[in-house]
């Protein structure tokens, strides 16, 4: 038996010393030192199995035809050519759509996009395969696409049913409003561009089962999806995903193509198979974030307070479902952003075009809701002549009915009004608006904006029963501590946040606590890491196991030294046994030779959350996290060409589990939905090909992007009041809507050309092309010399 090594006044000492362990520290990501040198394993690093073979995809070129004919004899022609599948060589189902059919794995008689998988190759490498998949023939006649979500709209092409969220009598509210605005947007889409593209490894194992690796977001639903490929039961499929190189969404459902893909070819031949798709492939195959187009009409008094408002909200789906139902209805959600909208009627419509099935992005229609009420607080400020802040602050959340959703959730423990006035004092909001009028009125040419936007998010999956976790704890003999639970790693910092958690509850160093792949066999039936929920469900879940095995130890140690329970308590990686000291690692030795079960799995399901969509009603969010940021611009009227002078954020965590990671949440979110609204745009040709699919034409933002001043700051002394892990809010999707902050500052500089008075249209992406087109409509406008400005100019 282990002896020893420290005297009792030692352990004492070490038991009594200030805490280093545990929840609320800046401990640096666990695998941050193997990013930075490259030694952390994606599936593309891991040895290669022997024998192995190499996919590669034939896409569509068409957006919409019917097959007539395919011929794979020519790739079977080129040495090293394993096998060419098609639709019909899927021994079992050929659907893989996540929550509704739509989905075929390979296109059966028709092609709905370009970029559909047609035939799929495997080969000794991956150049034979791409030579091969390349030489088959393949026969179409075009049918007629649908390109356009306003023409998908007006026509009622939808891939599902729309959906009302409905209060009060907006018809008679906007009637008798004393001011009235009708406006449209469009809302562009956004590529996902995680480093590491869509990728999956699968070695046949025993009893007609698979060991998959595969960069996922979902690992049981590919698990699903591949045991239905195959036509076998899911505990022949074993789901291995160690990390991604980013998922953003974009791995929820749609990392199951290759996965499955590689299965099939597998189960067919006998070999261990890879596929992972080039970036110009990855961005014709996969959905991105669903463009929007939203139609509004509001009613307000003169202060610019809403009296009824109603929504149209059209996402762009694309070919299919996919997860576009909850997508939708998380726009529709978040149509109020923070405000009470008053009599309100939100319209979200599923549109459906040829193009690739539009899928879960960071906010989850979240944001395209959010840029919907944003650009109509702008118009309503616009219109009154009125600073934009004063026109949001004023239609804040507030008391008794005024702080009701229009889909009937209380909003509780707000912190936006609180939120604003600090960030508004810590970025001189006041001072700084002064400053840059005066600063327009003498610059002819460079022009500033400056914008204070508010976020407030709900946190819960929609779909409620998705709201649930699992863990797995082992304690070996040494002392050292196994940790598996069914979230995933995409760069998020998740498993050093869970493993805090269970430090926490052991009152041991982190050091201790390994973390290994998240595996189907070890923690099943698991929900997505996504909706922000990755620590919150599997934090809980690692603590609910933790917590388990503590209590088995404390009961052990009170028998074992005759005490009460209440005289054992753990610390700094020792425990005290009323008044004698032993280390973890020795209560672990005694508790194992006392026969005492040292792992246990651990579970948690959200409380009070519930939604009933046939009444639109219900409290479907656990709570709500808040943001807010204030951004500064600078825009050369001559080129439409701006630049980021400085944001300041302040951003709502809770008590945060680890106060360096959240900041780099707030930091990347932010980035990336600057990115969206301003300088990434997706353009399809006249044929529905995306022209623009590799960094050289989709521009993503770049260090050179970041506002020069980048002040971020997290909410202090404000935890969680509900039961969540440790008080702590999710922080993964909230704080990208920061980043709208940056579009309205643009819109503010270019407004400045028309003494404030005008809403220019900008649409998102605000391109250095759109904003010199709002700088025109401003001339013109300007020129025609208006009487009675329009708040909104249609482009
Ligand atoms: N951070 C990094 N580095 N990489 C990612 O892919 N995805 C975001 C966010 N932060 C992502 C990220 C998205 S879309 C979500 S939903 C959350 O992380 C998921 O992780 P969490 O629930 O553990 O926060
Ligand atoms: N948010 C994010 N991802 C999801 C959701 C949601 O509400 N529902 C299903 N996947
Ligand atoms: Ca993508």
């Amino acid at each position: 038996m282990h002896k020893p090594t420290k005297s009792q006044e030692e352990l004492a000492e070490l038991f009594r010393a200030e805490l280093t362990t545990g929840v609320g520290r800046s401990l640096k990501h666990e695998s941050a030192d193997k990013h930075v040198s490259g030694e952390a394993v994606y599936i593309d690093d891991r040895l290669e199995f022997p024998n192995q073979l190499h996919v590669y995809a034939r896409l569509s070129d068409r957006a919409h035809a019917r097959i007539l004919k395919i011929d794979t004899a020519p790739c079977y022609a080129i040495p090293g050519v394993a096998i060419a599948i098609t639709s019909k060589d899927v021994p079992g189902q050929l659907d893989i759509g996540p929550v509704l059919p739509g989905d075929p794995l390979l296109a059966e008689d028709i092609v709905q996009y370009v970029g559909q998988i047609v035939v799929a190759v495997a080969a000794d490498s991956l150049e034979t395969a791409r030579k091969a998949a390349m030489a088959a023939i393949i026969e179409y006649e075009d049918l007629e696409p649908v390109l356009d979500v306003v023409e998908a709209l007006r026509n009622k092409h939808f891939v599902l049913d729309s959906h009302q969220h409905k209060r009060g009598d907006s018809a008679a509210a906007l009637a008798s409003a004393p001011h009235r605005l009708q406006g449209s947007l469009h809302i562009g889409g956004q590529e996902h561009f995680y480093l590491e593209t869509q990728i999956s490894s699968v070695m046949p194992a025993e009893d007609g089962g698979m060991i998959v690796y595969t960069s996922t977001q979902n690992p049981t639903e590919v698990q699903k999806l591949v045991a239905e490929v195959l036509g076998v039961p899911m505990h022949k499929i074993v789901i291995d995903m160690r990390r991604m190189g980013g998922g953003f969404g974009g791995k929820e459902t749609q990392a199951a193509a290759p996965a499955c893909l590689c299965a099939v070819i597998a189960r067919l031949t006998g070999r261990p198979t890879k596929m992972r798709l080039p970036r110009v492939d990855d961005m014709q195959i996969t959905g991105k974030r669903h463009p929007f187009y939203v139609e509004y009409d509001v009613g307000f008094d003169d202060d610019g307070l809403l009296h009824g408002i109603r929504i149209e909200l059209a996402g762009n789906c694309g070919y299919s479902p996919d997860l576009s139902g909850a997508i939708v209805d998380r726009a529709m959600f978040h149509a109020d952003n923070a405000y009470y909208l008053g009599d309100a009627e939100i319209n979200g419509h599923r549109c459906k075009t040829n193009l690739a099935s539009n899928t879960a992005y960071r906010g989850f229609g979240g944001p395209q809701g959010m840029v919907a009420i944003e650009e109509i607080m702008d118009a309503v400020a616009r219109r009154l002549g009125k600073d934009p802040l004063a026109v949001r602050k004023l239609n804040y959340y507030g008391k008794d009915e005024r702080n009701v959703t229009h889909y009937y959730q209380t909003v509780e423990h707000n912190l936006m009004a609180e939120m604003t006035a600090e960030l508004e004092a810590s970025a001189d909001y006041a001072e700084r608006r002064e400053a840059i009028r005066a600063f327009n009125a003498q610059s002819p040419y460079l022009k500033k904006g400056l914008a204070l936007t508010p976020v407030k998010f709900g946190i819960s999956f929609t779909s409620s029963f998705l709201n649930q976790g699992g863990a797995l704890v082992h304690v070996y003999t040494d002392g050292s501590i196994h940790l598996n639970h069914g979230g995933t790693e995409m760069g998020q910092g998740l498993n050093t946040k869970v493993a805090q958690v269970v430090a926490e509850v052991f009152q041991v160093d982190i050091s201790r606590i390994q973390i290994t792949a998240t595996n189907t066999d070890k923690v099943p039936n698991t929900s997505p890491t996504a909706a922000s929920s990755g620590a919150d469900l599997n934090g809980k879940a690692a603590q609910n196991a933790a917590e388990t095995i503590k209590q088995r130890l404390v009961e052990f140690a009170s028998r074992h030294f005759g005490i009460g329970p209440e005289e054992v308590e753990f610390r700094n990686g020792q425990v005290r046994a009323r008044e004698r000291y032993l280390s973890f690692e020795e209560l672990i030795q005694l508790a194992y030779f006392g026969q005492v079960s040292l792992s246990s799995t651990g579970f948690y399901r959200t409380p009070k959350i519930y939604y009933d969509r046939s009444l639109a009603r219900g409290r479907p969010f656990y709570y709500f996290a808040y943001g807010a940021a204030c951004t500064e611009v600078i825009v050369d009227t001559l080129t439409g060409e701006y630049k980021m002078l400085r944001a300041d954020i302040l951003h709502d965590v809770g008590d945060s589990l680890n106060p360096a990671i959240d900041i780099g949440q707030v930091e990347g979110a932010f980035v990336q939905g600057m990115g969206w609204l301003t300088t990434e745009e997706l353009v399809w040709n006249a044929k529905g090909k995306l022209m623009t699919s590799g960094p050289a034409s989709y521009k993503i933002p770049a260090v050179a992007d970041m506002p020069l001043d980048m002040r971020v700051k997290l909410v202090e002394n404000r935890k969680n009041p509900e039961q969540t892990v440790f008080h702590s809010k999710a922080v993964g999707e909230p704080p990208f809507m920061l980043g709208i902050s940056a579009w309205c500052a643009i819109k503010d500089a270019v407004a400045s050309l028309g003494d404030y008075r005008v809403q220019p249209r900008i649409d998102a992406p605000a391109t250095p092309e759109r904003v010199l087109w709002g700088v025109e409509q401003m001339r013109t406008l300007k020129q025609q010399a208006v009487a009675e400005p329009q708040a909104t100019v249609v482009a």
